[in-house]
């Protein structure tokens, strides 16, 4: 019978069975510990670490294990920053060349991701990946985005390819008015984010619509729980679209909890960035996740050139 593989990255074992990745690692105080996450929170945040390439900062998968992106190198840690485990003694953590990591991840990813199981997709639309192994699902694994190379003009208006999705079924998609001068036909479009956004078929995975200089808005549809707790390395701000999303916002290097946010259509908030967030969407829902991509600034605000606190950044004359 096949079964599933098992992964070795520097001292750390990663074994699958039915229900749960283990993730075996030797501690700072000399012993050998393992660690048990169920299997699909367990994939959900690994598909997403490889999608975004390590993304901002810190990726927490649970309260223990996860990757911090240091942009060439990644930090893999367990216990780290979880505030008894690491008292304890109770952790490791390595720094590893970021291609080794990605490659060790996305061969768990083709070897533990059955094909019944999509981890970017919200719970009521895919199946489990509970069980035995079975065949895999690597269309969802190196699921592409869609990429443009320009600003989109009128004359590129298509019939859209992704139908609505459930949770948006009967909202009204509304145009703006756009009167152009005669000659300038092909230079404007106008686009209505929501229309965008309600074909979205995955879950909590921003995608880029705007880039000005480091200026990034970002995006996504919510439905459950956003799978990583993420401790970013800069601010970023969140415009809530549609719907409801409720955050829960921790520590980044004890985990203790430090706020509730519950945000409703039309509210904004900015994160800081010594903490970790966590959103919780009761429904499909819209967000607009708007980050800054200047690569300097994890220095910038370590240095304290740029604070990391939005309060101190945004003054109101
Ligand atoms: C975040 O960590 O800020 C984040 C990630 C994915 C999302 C939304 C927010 O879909
Ligand atoms: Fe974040």
């Amino acid at each position: 019978m096949d079964t599933y593989k098992e992964f070795q990255l520097g001292q750390f074992r990663f074994v699958r069975d039915d229900y749960f990745a283990h993730i075996h690692f030797p501690t700072h105080a000399g012993k050998a510990m393992a660690h048990k996450m169920d299997i699909d929170a367990f994939l959900k945040p690994l598909q997403r670490d490889i999608a975004w390439s390590f993304f901002y900062g810190m990726v927490k998968f649970d309260d223990v294990f996860g990757t911090i992106n240091h942009y060439g190198t990644v930090e893999v840690f367990a216990g780290k920053y979880h505030k008894a485990l690491h008292e304890g003694g109770f952790w490791h953590a390595e720094e590893l060349g970021r291609g080794e990591v990605e490659r060790v991840f996305t061969l768990m990813l083709e070897d533990w991701v059955p094909a019944d199981f999509d981890p970017f997709a919200a719970p009521r639309e895919t199946g489990s990946a509970i069980g035995p192994k079975r065949a895999a699902n690597l269309d969802a694994i190196h699921r592409k985005r869609i990429v443009t190379t320009r600003i989109v003009k009128q004359s590129d208006r298509q019939e859209p390819e992704y139908p609505v999705n459930e949770g948006f079924k009967g909202m009204t998609f509304k145009e703006g008015e756009m009167h152009i001068k005669p000659g300038h036909e092909d230079k404007f479009a106008v686009v209505n984010l929501y229309d965008y956004l309600a074909r979205s078929d995955v879950t909590w995975n921003p995608s880029i619509v705007s880039v000005l200089e480091h200026s990034l808005f970002c995006p996504t549809t919510e439905e459950h729980r956003l799978p990583v707790k993420h401790g970013n390395d800069r601010v970023e701000w969140f415009i809530q679209l549609n719907g409801q999303i409720d955050w829960e916002v921790c520590n980044q290097n004890t985990g203790e909890l430090m706020a509730y946010v519950r945000m409703r259509p039309g509210d904004v908030c900015a994160m800081p960035s010594d903490i970790q967030h966590q959103g919780f969407a009761p429904e499909r829902s819209m967000l607009l996740v708007w980050e800054n991509a200047d690569p300097k600034m994890p220095e910038k605000i370590r240095s304290g050139a740029v604070p990391g606190d939005p309060d101190k950044m945004v003054t109101m004359k």
